[in-house]
């Protein structure tokens, strides 16, 4: 059979708890990193062309040209298996951009498998998350999806058992914030003693409320250690995750390096009205429902 076309989803990541440790000698950090995946999907189509192309549907932002990372992705895969990256992407973005989603980690992922079935290269898991890791620290948690905890630069993954699902709703923001920013505004406000710095290791109380499927623990153990750094260079988003505290939220952070903030609820229910009233706080420019966790790439 010859495939003409292949379509795969690919959803976002929020970080249950994000405990970032020293910077090491290659410029990253350490983390212990605790990802959730969350219904909130990018869809990548790969086609064969005469050359490799990415075109875009949904918000600005999103560079098309080879530093495109789910061009990177179709590249980097076509040098592993010998052959050209003659395919043409097209992303259809529902994640939002440079909101500490991991919205372009999510496309990279799927680009990889998009590419990987188009190709008929059939690479095994192992490959392709090591592929992953290379192209950066958030995808391979987007091939995997589920809950898992991520050592090292994230990229080091053990899925975490979860009871049920959870219920989320996302606050995006006007604008995005740049990763290497926010963790080097972490680091500043560390040196100049502002910020706490301990060697990271899994939250107990985080992995009970997953395992029991508790929300209102769950919101009680979630923690971001770039939450500061985020606030630091984005000081609405004070305002913004008060806006979901008062609206009943049973727990809320900056997702990742944010700026767009998590908020979770206690029921289905509860976050159609949480959705409602951060819509009425007029603090975010799209509010989101969604429930975690859900499975990472998956083919159409
Ligand atoms: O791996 P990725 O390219 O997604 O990382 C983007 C940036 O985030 C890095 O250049 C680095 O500044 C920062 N980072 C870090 N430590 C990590 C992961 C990312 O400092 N563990």
């Amino acid at each position: 059979m010859i495939v003409t076309t292949v379509t795969v989803r690919v959803p976002a990541k929020v970080n249950l708890q994000l405990s970032v440790g020293p910077v090491r000698d290659d410029g990253y950090h350490d983390l212990v990193n605790v990802f959730h995946a969350v219904s909130l999907f990018d869809e990548v189509t790969a086609s064969p062309a005469d050359a490799l192309s990415v075109t875009v549907e949904g918000p600005a932002g999103v560079p098309t040209g080879p530093d495109n990372l789910a061009a990177r992705a179709a590249t980097l895969l076509a040098e592993h298996i010998g052959r050209r990256p003659d395919v043409a992407l097209h992303i259809r973005k529902d994640i939002p951009v440079a909101g500490g989603m991991a919205g372009g980690s999510a496309d990279a992922a799927a680009a990889l498998l998009a590419c990987d079935v188009l190709w008929g290269a059939r690479l095994d898991r192992e490959t392709l998350l090591e592929l992953g890791a290379r192209l950066g620290s958030d995808v391979p948690f987007a091939l995997l999806g589920g809950t898992a905890v991520g050592l090292g630069r994230g990229e080091r993954l053990t899925p975490v058992e979860v009871m049920g699902e959870f219920h989320w709703v996302f606050g995006y923001a006007d604008g995005g914030l740049s990763t290497p920013a926010v963790y080097a505004e972490c680091d500043r406000l560390r040196a100049a003693g502002e910020q706490d710095s301990v060697w990271p290791r899994v939250s107990d109380d985080l992995m009970a409320a997953l395992k029991t499927g508790d929300a209102e623990a769950l919101g009680r153990a979630l923690y971001n250690d770039l939450q500061p750094a985020a606030l630091s260079l984005r000081p609405s988003l004070g305002e913004a995750l008060a806006a979901g505290r008062d609206a009943g939220a049973v727990g809320f952070l900056v997702s990742g390096s944010g700026p767009t903030c998590a908020f979770l609820a206690a029921s289905l229910d509860h976050s159609a009205e949480l959705a409602a009233a951060l819509n009425e706080s007029g603090r975010f420019a799209a509010v989101r429902p969604a429930v975690g966790p859900v499975p990472g790439v998956t083919l159409l």
